[in-house]
């Protein structure tokens, strides 16, 4: 069981239109009423599909997040989105550095600490994803990789309280496959001995590492049992509101 407060995110990736999204969120947000006050939940809608959810979630105790920002403050960047910006229309979390922002639009480490910087700058909640390949994992390179990615992509001024690390096995994402629970649990534990090193041990005993990939009902409970799972960054299941608050259910 986890000793940090449980998150349960859904990120909605590039689904959903305007009426099923406020349809989505109004679910979410009925169902979440009054059984989750032990846990934090949010939802990652696209941009256009922020200030519309939002409007179904206020009041309530779920949270809004964005799935990407600039790295800049403002300026001459089309078709981006900067943190600040987020951060005034009623954003409490964005994500950063998702493994598919990392392959379609080849963000770096480098890009994503920035990123991450921007965002807790701004006020947000960051939240750093990271996760080995299929190769990788083959290669028995997994705790090396994810040791890197969270030297490369930590920001100067992040702690406990402004970042949120997430777990994401790249060859688990969507494809129903995820890496043994022994596994998940020894990569979490190696993830934050290495938040320790960058941050030192209270700020990495404090921060919350989420699980992501394919996670659902099913899975949920044996994943969200282990010591160093602290929630989980759900898609696909994510866009059912039952199923989602089913996996948040879990997180005890
Ligand atoms: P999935 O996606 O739950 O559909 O595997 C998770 C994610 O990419 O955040």
């Amino acid at each position: 069981m986890s000793k940090r407060k449980y998150l349960i995110a859904g990120n909605w990736k590039m689904n959903e239109s305007l009426k099923s999204a406020k349809a989505l969120a109004n679910e979410v947000k009925d169902i979440s009423a009054s059984n989750f006050d032990h846990l934090d939940i949010l939802v990652c809608p696209p941009f256009p599909l922020l200030l519309p959810v939002l409007e179904s979630i206020t009041g309530s105790n779920v949270d809004l997040g964005a799935q990407d920002c600039h790295f800049n403050e403002k300026g001459a960047h089309t078709g981006d989105t900067s943190a600040v910006l987020l951060k005034d229309i009623g954003c409490k979390y964005t994500i950063v550095g998702h493994s598919e922002r990392r392959a379609d639009h080849a963000e770096s480490n480098e890009i994503v600490k920035q990123k991450a910087k921007a965002a807790i700058d701004a006020g947000l909640i960051a939240v750093i994803c990271i996760g080995e390949t299929l190769a990788e994992k083959n290669a028995g390179k997994t705790i090396e990789v994810n040791a890197d990615q969270v030297r490369n992509s930590m920001p100067e001024g992040a702690n406990a309280s402004n970042v949120v690390v997430a777990y994401e096995p790249v060859w688990a994402i969507g494809s129903g496959l995820i890496p043994e629970t022994a596994e998940i649990q020894e990569t979490h534990k190696a993830i934050r001995l290495e938040i320790a090193k960058v941050l030192g041990e209270s700020e990495a005993e404090g921060m919350r590492i989420l699980y992501g990939g394919s996670m659902k009902p099913s899975n949920a409970e044996e994943i969200l049992a282990l010591d160093d799972v602290d929630g989980g960054l759900v898609g696909g299941a994510s866009l059912n509101a039952n199923d989602f608050l089913a996996i948040a259910e879990k997180a005890k």
